[in-house]
C-alpha cells in the first residue's frame, strides 16, 4: 500500500510518499519538508496568517517533488492522507483542501489524519512495535503522556496545564535574546554552561498524576534574568544549561509517574515511544535512555527528522487507518482542536 501524506498544521509545509511493506516497518519513498522558520523569525514565533500563505505558495511544488522523488504518479497511490488538525486553522485548511482535491481528481480514498495520532504512530513506521506502548509527545504545541492502545485508541495519562515544553524552550530563548526557535539554540549554548549556577524549580515534581507545567519555570528564569541583567555570554550559557536541566528532570519525573499509572491501568507497555520536536534534544534523549534502561523498558526514539513535523508521519497514519478500512468523507472539516483522547479532554473541561 502506497500513500501520499500532506502536513500543513503549523510552520512546516510537508509532503511524503510512504509504502507499507507486509511484516516490516514502512518504507519512506520520499519526505519533502519546507520549513518556514525564516518567514516567522522576525516575529519571534509563528504568525498564523503568514504560515497559511506560505503553505499555499509552496505546497503544490512540494507535492510534485515528493511524487517525483518517490518515482510514482497519483494513479499509483492507494490513498491520500491530509492532516486535518489540530493546528493553525488557516494552514490546516490549505493542506486538507489540497488532499481532498487530489483524492477527488485521482479517485483515490481520502484519509483525514489527526496530527497528534501521526506523531504517536511514527514509531511503527520506523520500528516494529506492537500496542500498547507509552508515548511521550513533546513539541512546540503539545506536551503529553499517553497510552497508545491501538489506532484511534488512546488514553491520556497526563498533559501540560499551561505551556508546551517546546514553547517553554522558545519563550526562554526569547527572554535570553536568542533567535527563534529557541529550542535548538538553548541546547547548543547549554553545552558550554554551568548547570549548577541557578537554582530553578522543577514544576510538578513528585505529583501523583503525570501532568506538566512550564510557566512557573519560565517566570523563574525571567526573574533571575532581571536580577543579574545585563547578561554576559557566560550568563546566557549558564541559564540555558540550568533551564534545560530543569526541563529534563521534570519530564523524566513525569515519565516515571506515567509508567506507574500505565502499569496500573493497562499492564506492561511494549515500549516507550518519543515524538515531537523537543525529542531532538540530546540531553533529553540521554536522560530517556537512562530512564528506560533502569525501568527495563524498550525505548524508541525516531530519527530527529521524523520527530519534528513531516509528511511521512501523516502518510503512515493514513496507511494504518486504510489498513483497518478507515477512510473519510470529503466533507471532513478542518479542526483547530482535536485531542487524542476526547474523554480526557471532556473531563478536564468539566463535561464528564
Ligand atoms: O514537533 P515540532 O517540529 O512542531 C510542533 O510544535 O508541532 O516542534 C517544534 C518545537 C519548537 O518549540 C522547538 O523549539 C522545539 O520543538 N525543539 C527543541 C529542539 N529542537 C526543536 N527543543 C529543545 N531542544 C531541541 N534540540
Ligand atoms: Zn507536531
Amino acid at each position: 500500500m502506497r500513500v501520499l501524506g500532506i502536513e500543513t498544521t503549523c510552520d512546516e509545509t510537508a509532503a511524503a510518499v510512504v509504502e507499507a511493506v507486509p511484516g516490516r516497518p514502512g518504507e519512506i519513498l520520499s519526505n519533502e519538508v519546507m520549513s518556514q522558520i525564516a518567514e516567522h523569525a522576525a516575529f519571534g514565533g509563528v504568525v498564523p496568517e503568514i504560515a497559511a500563505r506560505a503553505h499555499i505558495e509552496t505546497l503544490d511544488r512540494l507535492i510534485e517533488r515528493a511524487l517525483d522523488q518517490a518515482g510514482v504518479e497519483l494513479k499509483d497511490l492507494d490513498g491520500i492522507a491530509g492532516a486535518a488538525g489540530p493546528g493553525l486553522i488557516g494552514g490546516v485548511i490549505v493542506g486538507l483542501t489540497m488532499a481532498k482535491a487530489l483524492a477527488l481528481a485521482a479517485r483515490k480514498p481520502f484519509v483525514a489524519v489527526n496530527h497528534l495520532e501521526a506523531h504517536a504512530l511514527t514509531a511503527r513506521l520506523t520500528d516494529e512495535v506492537t500496542f500498547p506502548y507509552l508515548l511521550l509527545l513533546a513539541s512546540g504545541g503539545h506536551t503529553q503522556l499517553a497510552a497508545v492502545k491501538g489506532v484511534g485508541d488512546y488514553v491520556e495519562l497526563g498533559s501540560t496545564v499551561d505551556d508546551a515544553a517546546g514553547e517553554a524552550f522558545d519563550k526562554v530563548g526569547k527572554l535570553l535574546g536568542l533567535p527563534y526557535p529557541g529550542g535548538p539554540q538553548v541546547e547548543k549554548l547549554a553545552a558550554g554552561g554551568n548547570v549548577a549556577r541557578f537554582d530553578l524549580p522543577r514544576p510538578m515534581l513528585g505529583r501523583p498524576l503525570p501532568d506538566f507545567s512550564f510557566s512557573g519555570l519560565k517566570t523563574a528564569v525571567r526573574q533571575e534574568i532581571e536580577r543579574i541583567e545585563p547578561l554576559t555570554a557566560a550568563d546566557i550559557a549558564d541559564m540555558c544549561a540550568c533551564f534545560q536541566s530543569a526541563v529534563v528532570d521534570t519530564i523524566i519525573d513525569r515519565c516515571r509517574v506515567a509508567l506507574r499509572l500505565f502499569r496500573e491501568l493497562i499492564g506492561q507497555p511494549g515500549a516507550m515511544v518519543v515524538a515531537g520536536g523537543v525529542a531532538a534534544n540530546q540531553a533529553l534523549r540521554r536522560a530517556l535512555m537512562r530512564f528506560c534502561g533502569e525501568a527495563g523498558l524498550r525505548l524508541i526514539l525516531p530519527p530527529i527528522n521524523l520527530c519534528t513535523d513531516n509528511g511521512a508521519m501523516i502518510a503512515w497514519a493514513g496507511i494504518e487507518r486504510l489498513s483497518l478500512g478507515l477512510m473519510d468523507d470529503l466533507t471532513f472539516a478542518a479542526r483547530a482542536r482535536w485531542p487524542l483522547d476526547a474523554r480526557a479532554e471532556a473531563a478536564r473541561l468539566g463535561r464528564a
